[in-house]
Order: structure tokens, then C-alpha cells, then sequence
């Protein structure tokens, strides 16, 4: 107990040095004013998002009603077990991303979870290293799999995490859930 406490602290710690630094070096506005400071290379990380996933997720993380995932407030619930983790870095648009550099994906990473995920990460949750990109990006997803082990994975997330029952869907507020057999 004293233990996760002393991490929870350490992590609130260096998210507010992260505030800070990212203040102190006059960092663009962040596209969306709620977000939450993160581990990781603000400026890079954000632009790197912006550039690479934010024309199909949008710059905030938020597409609805566009029939793919929000990220916005609620993509860090995936970093609570370690099948979430690795269904992050094997999206196939994570793991076949053209930036190779798997420090600066990880970053990537961290700004998405910590960032745009706000509050949805749990305490505690470790940010994600190059090394641990460099580890898992090896194995993509394919799209005719993703769809299905989304399914099961959410459901564990929901079940041991107390995640909303809105992460069934899209985005909250979207008429029906996808269909499992569909290919995404
Ligand atoms: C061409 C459009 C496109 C681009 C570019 C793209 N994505 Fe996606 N992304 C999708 C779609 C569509 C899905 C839903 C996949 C499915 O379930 O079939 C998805 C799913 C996801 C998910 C899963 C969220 C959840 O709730 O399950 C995450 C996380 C994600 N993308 C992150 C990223 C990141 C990070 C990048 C940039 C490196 C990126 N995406 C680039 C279209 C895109």
C-alpha cells in the first residue's frame, strides 16, 4: 500500500515538473484546453499526434460522430492491465506508424493516454518507454483481428478496471456497438 502510494506521488510529482518545464519553455497552446500535462517531450509528441493520428481522430481526440474510437477522457483505461498496453502499441496504425523512432512513438504514446486520455489512466499507470515500443510493434494487429480482441478486451477493462460501460461503443452516445464480425 505504502508503496503504490509513494508512486502515486512520484508520478504526480513529475507530472507537475512536466507542467512546469512545458510552461517555462512557452509551449504552443495545446489543441485542446483540458488537457491534462503528461510524461514525454510536449511539443514533439503533440505535433507528432496532430501530424499522424489527429486527421482520422481529430486534433483533440475526439471524432464522434464518426464511426472510430474517441480517444478523448477515456483511451488511458486501457493502460490497466497489460493486454491494454500491448492493444495500444499493436494498433496497426501505431505499430506501422512512419514515425520509427520508438522513443519519440512512446512519447507519442504518453501524450495520447496521459494527455488526451485526462483522468482515465490509472494512478500509477507507467509511461510507456521506446524500448517497450520497439518490443511490441513488432507484432501488429491485423484489421481483421482488431475488432474482435477490442471486444474481449474491453470487457476485462470494464470487469477489473471499473471502466464506463461506454467503452463498449465508439464513442459515448453511439446508437450500436460494432459488430464483432465486421473487419475494422
Ligand atoms: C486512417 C485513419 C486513422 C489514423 C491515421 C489513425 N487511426 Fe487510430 N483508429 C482508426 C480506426 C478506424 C480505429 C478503430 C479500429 C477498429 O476497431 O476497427 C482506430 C483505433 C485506434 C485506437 C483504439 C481506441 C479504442 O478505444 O479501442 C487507438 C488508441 C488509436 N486508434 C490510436 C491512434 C494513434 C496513436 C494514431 C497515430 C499514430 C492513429 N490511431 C492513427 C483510424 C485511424
Amino acid at each position: 500500500m505504502q508503496g503504490r502510494l509513494a508512486l502515486q506521488l512520484a508520478l504526480a510529482a513529475s507530472l507537475a515538473v512536466a507542467a512546469a518545464s512545458g510552461l517555462s519553455a512557452a509551449a504552443p497552446e495545446p489543441p485542446d484546453p483540458g488537457l491534462r500535462p503528461y510524461p514525454g517531450q510536449m511539443n514533439v509528441a503533440q505535433s507528432d499526434y496532430v501530424e499522424h493520428c489527429g486527421g482520422c481522430h481529430g486534433i483533440g481526440g475526439d471524432a464522434a460522430p464518426a464511426d472510430l474510437p474517441t480517444l478523448k477522457g477515456r483511451v488511458g483505461w486501457f493502460m490497466c492491465l497489460p493486454e491494454g498496453r500491448s492493444y495500444l502499441m499493436r494498433l496497426p496504425n501505431v505499430a506501422r506508424s512512419r514515425i520509427t523512432d520508438n522513443d519519440q512513438l512512446a512519447d507519442l504514446l504518453n501524450f495520447m493516454v496521459f494527455g488526451l486520455g485526462g483522468g482515465s489512466a490509472p494512478a500509477g499507470a507507467k509511461p510507456f518507454t521506446g524500448a517497450e515500443v520497439a518490443a511490441v510493434r513488432v507484432s501488429p494487429f491485423t484489421s481483421v483481428s482488431l475488432v474482435q480482441t477490442r471486444t474481449v478486451l474491453v470487457e476485462q477493462v470494464i470487469r477489473k478496471c471499473g471502466a464506463p460501460a461506454s467503452l463498449r461503443l465508439m464513442y459515448p452516445g453511439q446508437k450500436a456497438a460494432p459488430k464483432a464480425t465486421k473487419a475494422g
